[in-house]
């Protein structure tokens, strides 16, 4: 679809991925952008993007997200769904609320959006729904999280052979990203490598929209590997075999630090989102 011109409703706009795409889209020619997060102060400079304080976990906000957004902007075109969060852990908590709180943010969240919406609306729109490498292959340590991604991946596998012609309905599969989403899950956790900038992601995203496609690997040789992998399967167990390792070791720097009674230092993610821009005319 041609991004010029078209009203957009980005959820997980206040940082990271989310905040690189209302930030780019804001350069393109007469788009108007609702931003959606619980904490929306680092939206408040940008007076050209309405944003919206709420939580997409609840069924009842996400109705009153798409009704504001298309008063306020006379109809929606497009949403991107970017909300969520991780864990990193050991899966041993036995606590259901905490299975729930992810599921809810994650999956439940950005598919009753799309119901809702299209519930909303008889013309043509876009929903693009945020997956991830760990939605094709686990890791330990984020099993939880890979679980919610996985769901949108099997999601989409049906629901493409189902979804009404006048939605484009596009995945995207983000490798690592340097964005704030690893410091709110715990301190010290060994980051995956390679790492993107959300700002690279973004143009990704966006790329693929202008072309229509259904799915986005925001790093090219994210997917390369994973066919690779499908040809000869060394790649990914190799990968995942490296990783327990570093969450072995994880484990047990925290252990010792807990004996210490001193909580483990804090390796800072610069959230980089100020790199390249697009111009207003691009992808138009
Ligand atoms: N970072 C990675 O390595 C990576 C890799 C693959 C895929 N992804 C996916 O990419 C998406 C964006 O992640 P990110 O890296 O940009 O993380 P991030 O910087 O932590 O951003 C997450 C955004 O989601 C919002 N959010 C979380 N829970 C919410 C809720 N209940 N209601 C409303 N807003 C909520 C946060 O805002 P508030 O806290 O202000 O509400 C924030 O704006 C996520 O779906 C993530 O799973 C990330």
């Amino acid at each position: 679809m041609k991004l010029c011109g078209k009203k957009y409703l980005i959820t997980g706009a206040s940082s990271g991925l989310g905040l690189a795409i209302v930030k780019q889209l804001s350069h393109i020619k007469g788009t108007k952008i609702t931003a959606v997060a619980r904490n929306i102060k680092p939206l408040e400079k940008m007076q050209e993007v309405f944003s919206l304080s709420l939580d997409v976990a609840k069924p009842e906000n996400i109705e009153q997200m798409i009704n504001s957004a298309m008063n306020h902007m006379g109809g929606i075109d497009c949403i991107i769904a970017c909300a969520g969060f991780g864990y990193y852990e050991r899966f041993e908590n036995q606590d259901y609320g905490h299975i729930e709180r992810i599921f809810q943010t994650n999956v439940l969240s950005p598919l009753y959006t799309l119901e809702y919406f299209l519930a909303k609306t008889s013309s043509k729109i876009a929903f693009v729904s945020i997956s991830s490498m760990l939605g094709k292959f686990g890791l330990p340590g984020m099993a939880l999280y890979s679980a919610t991604k996985y769901a949108l991946d099997g999601f989409q596998n049906s629901y493409l052979h189902e979804k009404p012609k006048r939605l484009h309905y596009m995945t995207v599969y983000p490798i690592g990203l340097k964005t704030s989403f690893w410091e709110r899950i715990a301190t010290d956790i060994p980051l995956p490598r390679p790492l993107q900038t959300a700002n690279t992601a973004a143009i990704a995203i966006l790329m693929g929209l202008r072309q229509n496609k259904q799915t986005v690997y925001t790093s090219p040789p994210s997917k390369l590997a994973l066919l690779a992998n499908n040809l000869l399967p060394i790649f990914v167990p190799a990968y995942q075999y490296i990783n327990k390792l570093r969450f072995n070791r994880w484990e047990e720097r925290r252990k010792y630090a807990e004996m210490l009674g001193a909580g483990v230092g804090c390796s800072p993610c610069v959230a980089d989102v100020s790199a390249d821009s697009l111009g207003e005319n691009d992808f138009c």
